[in-house]
């Protein structure tokens, strides 16, 4: 009998202690989670380590490598990647050693569809009702009503670092509308 409660009082310990660390872990995890925000305001996270911007980021949401980028693309592509508060934005291909300055947000001024490349017609071509834009995104035909918002771009450790683009829009020489 005595082994047997013996034995019976091991997996009570064995318990007692498995509740403690729950009990321990969800308390931790708590305070940990509570502490997250706070934590997260005094780290600057990628977007905004280089002085502000947005890195650009690939439809699996990776950085896009620029070496790798101008690898596989042609000059005078236009490609699209997640930029300014996640909308679709072309980069532009300049040469065989840099992209254009300036990325063109894909979001038709009309009615919001994004707007695809027409390679073949050297131009921006919106497939709902048939707005078209320029090789820059200045609009060319409507009924969308302006050009296609820009963003600036650059460079910074093999990342495509975007910025709003508050200037004048040079497509036109008026104040950017989007701003
Ligand atoms: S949404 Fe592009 S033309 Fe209407």
């Amino acid at each position: 009998m005595a082994q047997f409660s013996e034995s019976a009082d091991v997996p009570d310990m064995g318990r007692r202690q498995f509740m403690n660390l729950l009990t321990f872990g969800t308390v931790t995890g708590v305070a940990l989670g509570a502490l997250y925000p706070v934590v997260k305001f005094f780290i600057p996270t990628s977007a905004s380590g280089s002085g502000g911007g947005t890195t650009a980021k690939d439809e699996l949401g990776n950085n896009v490598s620029v070496a790798k980028f101008l690898e596989s693309h042609n000059v005078g592509d236009r490609t699209l990647v997640q930029g300014l508060k996640g909308d679709p934005t072309y980069i532009v291909v300049e040469s065989k050693e840099a992209i254009a300055d300036y990325g063109i947000n894909a979001i038709c001024t009309h009615l919001g569809c994004v707007v695809p490349w027409n390679v073949a017609e050297n131009k921006f071509k919106c497939p709902c009702h048939g707005s078209q834009y320029d090789p820059t995104g200045k609009v060319v035909r409507g009924p969308a009503p302006k050009s296609l918002p820009l963003a600036h771009t650059k460079v910074d450790d093999d990342k495509i670092v975007l910025t709003p683009w508050t200037e004048t829009d040079f497509r036109t020489g008026e104040e950017a509308w989007w701003a």
